[in-house]
């Protein structure tokens, strides 16, 4: 026990602390929240209660912030592997979550990505993000200890915890909602009400639809108050009117009270969304920077552990503006989603060319924007490529998405795909994709069809995506039963609350039965889980694979194969991809001698014969003077 005089002295250094971390930021604090807001009295609220957020900050978060704040570059290295998951379909609630902790270190994960845990009203909760409470859990997942509880364990284990923050929208059956609903002014201005069906359709003429198919429209007729209500998703998912003050301030609190139950990464999902303008997209306003821009400093000075990782699923252009300046970032991270996309495109047309020149383009980029690289995730994949550079080999946009979502539903391109279309839109002639892993790479129809040679072939392609996304800079992030080639789940078909939305064909729950079977070396799950942890423990291991090291591409004479090549400080290591299902070769002018780092074998970097799907990771040999 701390007796008087000590305590008073730990509290103000710790004041200290709060104080300096403030002191170094107030101007700028300051001046953009009176740019967006003039509102003085509502800024000296801000800076009261991150105050008093910082004085209930855990003692254990503090040490970890103070170890952050000296280790910048902590997320930064080589040795982060991520895993998405909802922890109901991996294992019922957060208590079950914190008990399969040991299968995510044996899966050599470190950052875990819990996907929304908040209540939701069910039947229209959109996978968790379309948030009732922001301080409480879905009551079958747990209580807000349980989260606390989670984080803690996770600590313990060294893994980070990532937390979606929704910020762009609430449930309709949110608190604010509800009052709203009344009819109290108040509420009603936290989001965006229009009695005058003008507006709306003003709006509509420049905003595009998110979800054109299953929830189409931009605003909701809330027939209580006799008013629309901008609903970009869907129709129970309010926006917030980020104009006001109010909500930007109790939104940052409840960002806080998330960071305080331990959460290392915070998701700012759909942020480009968050304002809107009469006459504009509604997306990437400059306006949306500012609130990142001010959410960093706010998180700087009372939690500074914690990263922003922003949901940004646009095209390259508007995506790296998220990071901000090296002066004055914005997010931690963001999701590296055009070479997601592309890969999937490269798989499709067997040609690399594409997928070279995004490589090319994210490697210019400054080594501090740190990127989450990823082959699926929760949502459908968009077509979102660079078109401009696909019409020189006379490749169209809307020829091309159609030949794409075709080839993953199996129907061409010699496909061997399982996947579902998600939201076609037929006044543009636009659809999403949506498949597991696995089953896009050929491993649910060859199971099905009991072909071994086949089976082989798809765990060669789904192995080699992975070997590729291992190769990148940055957090490789693998989506939960993807390390054992979880197939498609069709069942979401027989619940009605889901049925209209194919996501849900990929968020099957997490197949613990066919888990076991990974003990087999000669299993489906066996061969990935053992061959992508393989892959792993290499990308740990060297130094090649820091984020700041040098990535280029080298030209690999055969369009089919991608090289890839990383330096650091004495260690270059190239990975050669043969994204086509016939054997290729590849020709280098390098003649250098390479050790395979999975054969061991030494491999004279000239002419590579790569098998259907093969790769190799090669690393320079060091020769004897
Ligand atoms: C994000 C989520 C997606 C959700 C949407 C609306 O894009 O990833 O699943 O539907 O936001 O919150």
């Amino acid at each position: 026990m701390l007796d008087g005089s000590e305590m008073s002295k730990k509290m103000s250094k710790e004041t200290k602390v709060f104080d300096d971390r403030l002191s170094e930021r107030i101007d700028e604090l300051r001046w953009l929240y009176i740019e967006l807001y003039e509102n003085d009295w509502m800024f000296a609220e801000l800076i009261g209660q991150m105050g008093v957020f910082y004085g209930d900050r855990g003692e254990d978060l503090k040490k970890l912030d103070l170890y952050r704040e000296e280790h910048r570059d902590w997320y930064k290295k080589n040795d982060k592997l991520g895993m998405m998951l909802y922890a109901d379909r991996f294992s019922k609630n957060l208590k079950g979550v914190k008990r399969h902790l040991s299968y995510l270190a044996e899966a050599g994960v470190n950052v875990l990505h819990l996907m929304p845990f908040f209540d939701t009203p069910k039947g229209e909760s959109d996978g968790g993000f379309a948030v009732k409470d922001f301080r409480k859990v879905r009551s079958d997942l747990g209580e807000m200890e349980d989260l606390s509880d989670l984080t803690a364990a996770c600590h313990r284990r060294d893994i980070c915890v990532c937390s979606d923050f929704v910020m762009n929208h609430t449930s309709d059956q949110h608190e604010w909602a509800l009052k709203a609903k009344t009819g109290d002014g108040e509420y009603m201005s936290r989001y965006y009400f229009f009695d005058n069906e003008e507006i709306t359709r003003q709006y509509d003429e420049t905003v595009p639809q998110v979800f054109p198919s299953t929830a189409p429209g931009n605003f909701s007729w809330v027939e209580e108050v006799n008013h629309f209500v901008m609903t970009r998703f869907h129709g129970y998912q309010w926006d917030l009117n980020y104009h006001n003050p109010r909500v930007f301030n109790e939104m940052v609190y409840n960002l806080l009270y998330l960071a305080n139950r331990g959460v290392d990464i915070i998701r700012l999902d759909a942020v480009p969304y968050i304002w809107k303008e009469l006459g504009t997209d509604c997306r990437n306003l400059l306006q949306v920077h500012t609130i990142v821009r001010l959410i960093r400093l706010i998180t700087e000075i009372v939690c500074p552990g914690v990263l922003l990782l922003g949901e940004v699923v646009m095209e390259p252009e508007q995506v790296v503006p998220y990071f901000g300046t090296v002066e004055k970032p914005e997010c931690h991270m963001l999701y590296n989603v055009t070479t997601m996309a592309s890969v999937w495109h490269t798989v499709a047309t067997r040609d690399a060319r594409l997928l070279r020149k995004q490589i090319d383009t994210v490697a210019e980029l400054p080594k501090e924007y740190i990127f989450l690289n990823y082959l699926r995730c929760h949502d459908d994949i968009g077509w979102g490529l660079d078109y401009g550079f696909l019409a020189q080999f006379g490749i169209e946009e809307a020829a091309h998405k159609k030949y794409l979502n075709d080839y993953f539903l199996g129907i061409d391109g010699y496909s061997n795909s399982r996947g579902e279309i998600y939201n076609d839109d037929p006044s543009t002639g636009d659809a999403r994709i949506c498949g597991t892993t696995a089953s896009f790479c050929g491993i649910e129809k060859a199971v099905s069809e009991k072909d071994e040679k086949a089976i082989s072939k798809a765990i060669d392609l789904d192995v080699m995506l992975h070997a590729f996304m291992l190769m990148q800079s940055g957090v490789p992030v693998i989506y939960s039963g993807d390390e054992i080639g979880q197939q498609n789940d069709y069942s979401y078909k027989n619940d009605p609350e889901k049925a209209d939305d194919s996501r849900y064909l990929h968020r099957g729950k997490f197949r613990w039965d066919l888990e076991k079977k990974r003990a087999s070396g000669k299993s489906v799950e066996g061969r990935l889980f053992g061959r992508l942890r393989e892959l792993e423990k290499i990308r740990n291991k060297h130094k090649a694979f820091l984020s700041d090291a040098d990535v280029w591409t080298e030209n690999a004479a055969n369009e089919s194969i991608l090289c890839v090549g990383r330096y650091h400080d004495g260690e270059k290591i190239y990975g050669v991809f043969n994204f086509s299902e016939n054997e290729k070769t590849a020709w280098f002018d390098n003649g250098g001698a390479y050790r395979d780092l999975l054969s061991r074998k030494l491999v004279p970097m000239k002419e590579i014969k790569l098998e259907g799907y093969e790769f190799r990771i090669l690393m320079e040999e060091s020769l004897p003077d």
